[in-house]
């Protein structure tokens, strides 16, 4: 089962949008790769009427969306296709999902990302998600049972998050969004420790030596993270 921190397990497969070469194919971006249990089924059916409707956001900063169920290839099509011309979910209708989803008949994929839980079902994957990065290495894994629906909202603020991380060197606190105060690392040595705590550090805040913050506006990180 892979862990946070290693290589994204690769495979090829066919896809509602052409054979896909994995994660070889999107080296330099972001991917958010996700299972869902079944195709036609409600719960599911609301998640990807979400995620496509929200798919330019997740473009905006340089992330695709790829998804994966244990059906075929033509139930993934048929499904699809009924998405759009019949269901309304909220205030979304007419829903084009543009986005690959993976054909797993096999099961081998879903098996190799740790997506099956016999515990909670031998024979469909979880809710599982894989947050991938621009050099294929797995940021964050979320498993979600088959009764509950994700948290869309969530997972675009944890690649923000994880994006703000990496380009400011810093952590996020407890229900960060942007524009809130950043956790800066902790002090690697006395002196950084004490200078911290007397204020002389620019900006960095601490509440004792090992909890610092300080502010990153919501217009920088937009600016150093948002595709260009
Ligand atoms: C659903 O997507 O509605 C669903 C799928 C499998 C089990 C329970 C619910």
């Amino acid at each position: 089962m892979p862990r946070i921190g290693d290589p994204a397990p690769s495979f090829t497969a066919e896809t509602t949008q052409g054979p896909i070469n994995f994660p070889a194919d999107y080296v330099g971006q972001w991917v958010i790769f996700f299972s869902h249990p079944a195709d036609f089924t409600p719960v599911c059916t609301s998640e990807f009427m979400t995620f496509a409707a929200m798919a330019d956001k997740f473009a905006a900063y340089n992330t695709a969306l790829v998804g994966l169920s244990v059906d075929g290839l033509y139930s993934h099509i048929a499904w699809l296709r009924t998405i759009k011309e019949k269901i309304t979910f909220r205030d979304m209708h007419d829903v084009e999902v543009k986005f690959p989803l993976v054909e797993d008949i096999s099961m081998e994929v879903a098996q190799k990302y740790g997506m099956i839980m016999p515990g909670e079902d031998s024979t469909k994957a979880v809710r599982a998600v894989f947050i991938v990065d621009p050099k294929g290495v797995i940021r964050t894994i979320i498993y979600y049972p088959l009764s509950t629906g994700r948290n869309f909202d969530e997972l675009l603020r944890v690649v923000k998050a994880l994006q703000t991380a990496d380009h400011f060197d810093v952590a996020t606190p407890a229900d960060w969004r942007p524009g809130d105060r950043v956790i800066v690392p902790p002090a690697g040595s006395c002196g950084t420790a004490k200078e911290r705590m007397a204020g002389d550090t620019d900006g960095v805040e601490c509440e004792d030596w090992f909890f610092c913050t300080k502010e990153i506006p919501a217009d920088e990180i937009d600016r150093a993270i948002r595709k260009k």
